[in-house]
């Protein structure tokens, strides 16, 4: 029998394996081992309890304020004793965190095949998102399976002279989650505080816009909100105190409110309740409008270039006065906004784990 290991760390990738795991465990004819290594604790720990998967492994690597040097050497380290250990046939690692990196490098030095998932995304440049960029471009270097969630995705790796068999699309599992999340009906406290008026949902955490830039970012997020009165804001903060030094800025307006991370129910139906989303993250490129939310992509570039294709995401940059003027726009210009609320989702039909289950299925019968 195949014995297949995931392996992730941090909540975006366990909101995204999630939805596989599951999959390949309603499947009898795996092996399926799942290992954390908890590059988040909460975070994750979270997005575990709200799938109901409990990990067979937990390397607990956390530490406050750990670098970069911190994670990649613990993960390293530990993954090299879990995959010694248990030898899987392969390893399916996700995106581009250092998790994923320094596990995918692991299993190479072994010799143990490497399924990415979410393979053949890219900026082209190094820095942004940083190290972002970098772990990715590695990750897909030394995998066999590569999962691109698109075509643009599958084209890239293709471009980069990956070989066509080893390629196959998707879809991204985050619009898997979303059919795991989304319920109508749904109510929240901050919700009803929003009620009547429109309703932005703020998430920001880049390790290369942390300071100065990201406190730039929230002075135009604040003079905007201050100047349409029917808008309030929501900002679920990052747990990196980092990030929280600098959602200070946002801290006192009465129609902002900084909450604690919500779980990831919480958020997608956040997400569905909202007028508009501000974010850097990467998921949220793909569940915002995936929900009909147009999305202001709080970043210089985007590995996600489908949505901007599709009218969905617009990028803003991360100077105070870019932001201003993006938000401003999106919120005054009612057609613009019809426009990105009806673009079509890009990022997939909510089936992708089951194609990752059936490839590597089939894989392992030929
Ligand atoms: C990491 C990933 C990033 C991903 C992001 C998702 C890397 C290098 N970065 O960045 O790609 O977009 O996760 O959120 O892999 N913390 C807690 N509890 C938690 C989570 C974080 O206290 O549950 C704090 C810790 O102090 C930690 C800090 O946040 O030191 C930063 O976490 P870390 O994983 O290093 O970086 P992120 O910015 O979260
Ligand atoms: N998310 C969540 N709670 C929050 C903020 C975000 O569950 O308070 C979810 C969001 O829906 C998306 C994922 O977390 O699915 C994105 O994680 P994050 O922005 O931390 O990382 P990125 O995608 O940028 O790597």
């Amino acid at each position: 029998m195949p014995k297949i290991m995931l392996v992730f760390g941090t909540r975006p990738e366990a909101i995204k394996m999630c939805p596989l795991v599951l999959e390949l465990r309603s499947r009898k004819e795996f092996e399926t081992i799942v290992c954390v290594t908890g590059q988040h604790r909460e975070m994750l720990d979270s997005v575990l309890s709200a799938f109901g998967v409990t990990p067979d492994i937990d390397l607990d690597i956390m530490s406050a304020n750990q670098t970069l040097f911190d994670i990649t050497e613990r993960t390293l380290r530990g993954m090299k004793s879990v995959l010694e250990a248990s030898r899987p046939d392969v390893l399916l690692v996700h995106g581009d965190t250092t998790t994923a990196f320094a596990s995918a490098l692991a299993a190479f030095y072994l010799n143990i095949p490497v399924g990415h998932v979410e393979a053949g995304l890219r900026t082209y440049d190094i820095r942004a998102p940083y190290p972002e960029e970098f772990n990715r471009t590695a990750i897909d270097a030394v995998s066999s399976h590569l999962f691109a969630p698109t075509e643009v995705s599958r084209e890239t790796l293709l471009r980069e002279g990956k070989k066509p068999d080893s390629i196959v699309v998707t879809g991204n599992t985050e619009i898997d989650a979303l059919r795991y999340t989304v319920r109508g009906g749904y109510t929240h406290a901050e919700l009803d505080w929003a009620r009547g008026s429109r309703l932005v949902v703020l998430t920001a955490h880049r390790r290369e816009s942390l300071g100065g830039t990201m406190r730039g970012i929230f002075r135009a997020i604040l003079r905007v909100v201050d100047e349409h009165p029917d808008v309030k804001l929501v900002y679920p903060v990052h747990l990196n105190p980092a990030v929280r030094d600098a959602a200070e800025v946002l801290a006192e307006h009465p129609r902002v409110h900084l909450i604690e991370p919500l779980g990831v129910l919480d958020f997608h139906n956040f997400l569905a309740a909202a007028h508009l989303v501000l974010t850097d993250s990467g998921g949220i490129q793909e569940s915002a409008p995936a929900l009909g939310k147009p999305v202001i992509v709080l970043r210089d570039t985007t590995e996600r270039p489908e949505g901007v294709a599709a009218g969905t995401l617009r990028l803003a940059g991360t100077s105070e006065d870019g932001v201003y003027r993006a938000f401003t726009e999106l919120l005054d210009d009612g057609a613009l906004y019809d426009k990105m609320a009806a673009a079509e989702n890009p990022y997939g039909d909510g089936w992708a784990s089951r194609r990752i289950a059936e490839w590597i299925a089939q894989s392992a019968r030929s």
